[in-house]
């Protein structure tokens, strides 16, 4: 696992999000894309959010970044509460401190600017009173700290590799100084080697500056090195929730196992740890009309008369390992 540093300290809560609900009205329906969810993410940690395709991992972060305001439920960061406040609405403070790099840097970087361009704006937007020599002291000093040179400066987005541009993607959020950084996929549009170095550049960050994240990923052998925790979602909710240790050691939720043993790139020493006889099978319900009771109840190989009848709780079944699953649940 990725070690824990010294900025991090378990007792110190820099985002809470409580029974946070994000629906969408469209044609068909009410799509209940985040259905009452809850975590914390402590100051310093890495916390990943995995899951298939529709699980509500991007709404979740749309919502902490104020692109869309919550339906129900709360999100608290450092007390104040930000999940019913729009981003036009957000004072510089909280603009500067939770910033966003998304999976594809081709399209979150305007075409037609410069890498200078790109850079310099952040700055100037979140700190008005440098003047131009200081903004480009602060420039190449980032350009320099997250690996790129001087001969980047004039380049257009598309004169850059996929690593490069998801640097200048890095740079831009983090001239800003902000706390906090929410990762939507940022690897899933590179090739291996561009990946390690993003991966690698984060970690560096992370190290010096303290930074918490969110990282957010369907892929499960992405988050392994980087996280500290991981949160599972399915259809909306938050089905498991340990240290990253712990889904790998001891996974418990059958949706857990199944995305486990999907990983192509896991050691034969760790798959022979994993349970046997959870394997990918059947589709994705619709937000639209979820199954009763456990969502992952009409995919499951293990699923009981309880299942379609009563949605299991998040549990502590073991120490900051959390499980929604009626075959943890003691109760039944
Ligand atoms: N603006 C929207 N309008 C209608 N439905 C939406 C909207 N945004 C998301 N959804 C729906 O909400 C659900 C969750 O979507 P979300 O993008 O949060 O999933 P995700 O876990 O990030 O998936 P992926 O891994 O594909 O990025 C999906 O069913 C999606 O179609
Ligand atoms: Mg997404």
């Amino acid at each position: 696992m990725h070690e824990p540093h010294e900025a991090m300290l378990y007792d110190q809560v820099l985002l809470k999000v409580e029974h946070l609900k994000r629906y969408f009205n469209t044609p068909k329906g009410t799509v209940k894309a985040v259905d009452d969810v809850s975590f914390n993410v402590i100051k310093g940690e890495t916390l990943a959010l995995v899951g298939e395709s529709g699980s509500g991992k991007t709404t979740t972060a749309n919502v902490i970044l104020g692109r869309y305001t919550a339906t129900d439920g709360s999100v608290f960061y450092k007390d104040v509460e930000i999940g019913s406040m729009p981003l036009t609405k957000r004072p510089l403070w909280l603009r500067r401190e939770i910033q966003v790099v998304f999976q594809d840097p081709a399209t979150s970087l305007n075409p037609k600017k410069t890498v200078k361009d790109i850079i310099e704006t952040a700055i100037r937007i979140h700190y008005p009173k440098l003047n131009k020599y200081e903004r480009m002291e602060r420039l190449l000093e980032l350009l320099d700290y997250i690996g790129l040179t001087e001969d980047h400066l004039f380049k257009l987005p598309r004169e850059l590799g996929g690593g490069e541009k998801q640097l200048v993607a890095l740079a831009r959020a983090l001239a800003t100084n902000p706390t906090h950084l929410i990762l939507d996929e940022p690897t899933s549009s590179l090739d291996v080697s561009a990946q390690s170095r993003i991966l690698s550049t984060l970690l560096k960050i992370q190290k010096d500056r303290g930074l918490t994240y969110i990282l957010i990923t369907h892929d499960l052998a992405v988050v392994k090195n980087i996280s500290h925790r991981i949160n599972v979602m399915y259809l909306g909710k938050i089905v498991e929730t340990a240290p990253v240790d712990d889904i790998f050691g001891e996974p418990l939720h059958p949706y857990t196992q199944m995305l486990l043993s999907s990983i192509p790139t896991i050691s034969e020493e760790e798959s022979k740890m994993l349970p046997k006889g959870v394997e990918s099978r059947g589709e994705i319900p619709s937000a639209i009309d979820p199954p009763s009771g456990c969502r992952f109840r009409t995919r499951c190989p293990f699923v009981m008369d309880v299942c379609s009848k009563e949605e299991p709780p998040l549990k502590e079944v073991v120490t900051r390992h959390f499980v929604a699953c009626h075959l943890h649940n003691k109760n039944v």
